[in-house]
């Protein structure tokens, strides 16, 4: 198949404005791999950070941003005989989702649900493979124990209140607006703070802690975690990497546990296997629908992550494409 695809550029670092509208030649397909017609994809912080420089994976210039999208099979290599042109599907990339197609790996796609709209659809695989990865396989979550998730009206912080919920852990929510806690509260939240609160974090004694805020939250969060607790460290939506006192985790007998939840699979595939078969799962019984905030244009991909960067997204950001 040859001709030209439209997709949203980054050509140089720099802050969302950077990226630019920019017609693609495609290539053909290698063995295992399908074409994809994106109809939608999901919007990231990641996204923000890699646009900025500021990401642990940088991608050679100049490159599509987009971790993961949601579309239909237009192509398939000759060996793949899992999917067929027309199967709607999850797409999960290590970029290139901003864009009118892309090419996947057919082992990493998942079955889009009927019931869900492509944005839903292209909104699910980062925040739900993220608040898995953290809660269920790196932070043993039990039933009847308490998790905080900071950053809970966020895109990974309402997936981690949601799955906290199903795994039957009391959660607390700590989010900035009465939009964001009221999102948490409709996913199950038992509780909801405001950080802005003085002293917020008293009277919370917290089993594990999901974070993927840092900064001053994370020095204000470490009192409410219980002896014994597990801090699960997501990412630093906040500013700069907080630098916590060994001495505090001693007293504490507290765990620091750092979450790489697209990195995990990569490095030890039985984990990926048992990561792919939760969010299967999920898609199978209709959990981790995501909640959609503004949904953008393709052309539109600047605003939106100017709109994330500055701390007004409840939920997810989705680009309509097509
Ligand atoms: N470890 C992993 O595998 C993994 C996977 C995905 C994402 N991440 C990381 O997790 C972090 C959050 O990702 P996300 O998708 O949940 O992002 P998000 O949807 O933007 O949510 C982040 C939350 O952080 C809080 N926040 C505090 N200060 C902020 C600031 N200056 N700018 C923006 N947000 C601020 C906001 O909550 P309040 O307004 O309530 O404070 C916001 O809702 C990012 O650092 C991302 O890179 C890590």
């Amino acid at each position: 198949m040859t001709g030209r695809y439209r997709a949203m550029v980054c050509r140089r670092l720099g802050p969302p404005e950077v990226l630019e509208e920019a017609w693609l030649a495609r290539r053909g397909l290698q063995p295992g791999e399908v074409r994809v017609a994106i109809r939608a994809a999901g919007i990231n912080f990641p996204d923000l950070l890699q646009v900025a420089g500021e990401y642990q994976h940088k991608p050679s210039m100049p490159f599509v941003p987009g971790f993961e999208a949601a579309g239909e099979i237009v192509e398939t290599a000759p060996d793949v005989s899992s999917w067929r042109t027309g199967d709607p599907v999850i797409l999960r990339l290590r970029g290139g989702g901003y864009a009118e197609e892309a090419i996947a790996t057919a082992s990493t796609l998942l079955p889009k649900p009927a019931g869900w709209s492509y944005e839903e659809a292209a909104a699910f695989p980062v925040a739900a493979a993220t608040a898995w990865t953290a809660l269920v396989q790196r932070g043993r979550l039990r039933a009847s124990e308490i998790l905080l998730v900071l950053g809970a009206g966020g895109g990974t912080g309402l997936a981690a209140v949601s799955l906290g919920v199903t795994l039957g852990a009391r959660v607390i929510a700590v989010a900035s607006s009465a939009e964001k806690r009221a999102a948490a509260q409709t996913a199950g939240a038992a509780s909801c703070l405001d950080p802005a609160s003085p002293d917020w974090w008293r009277g919370v004694t917290a089993d594990a802690v999901f974070d993927p805020v840092g900064g001053v939250l994370f020095e204000q969060a470490f009192r409410a975690l219980a002896p014994g607790g597990r801090w699960l460290v997501v990412g630093f939506a906040g500013g700069t990497p907080p630098r916590p006192a060994a001495n505090r985790l001693l007293l504490r007998e507290a765990e620091l546990i750092g979450i790489r939840a697209g990195e995990q699979g990569r490095r030890d595939p039985s984990a990926g296997m048992l990561q792919d078969a939760a969010l299967r799962d999920w898609l199978v019984s209709g959990q981790g629908r995501p909640r959609l905030d503004v949904v953008y244009r393709l052309g539109e991909a600047g605003t939106a992550l100017r709109r994330l960067s500055e701390r007004q997204v409840t939920g997810k950001l989705v680009l309509r494409i097509g």
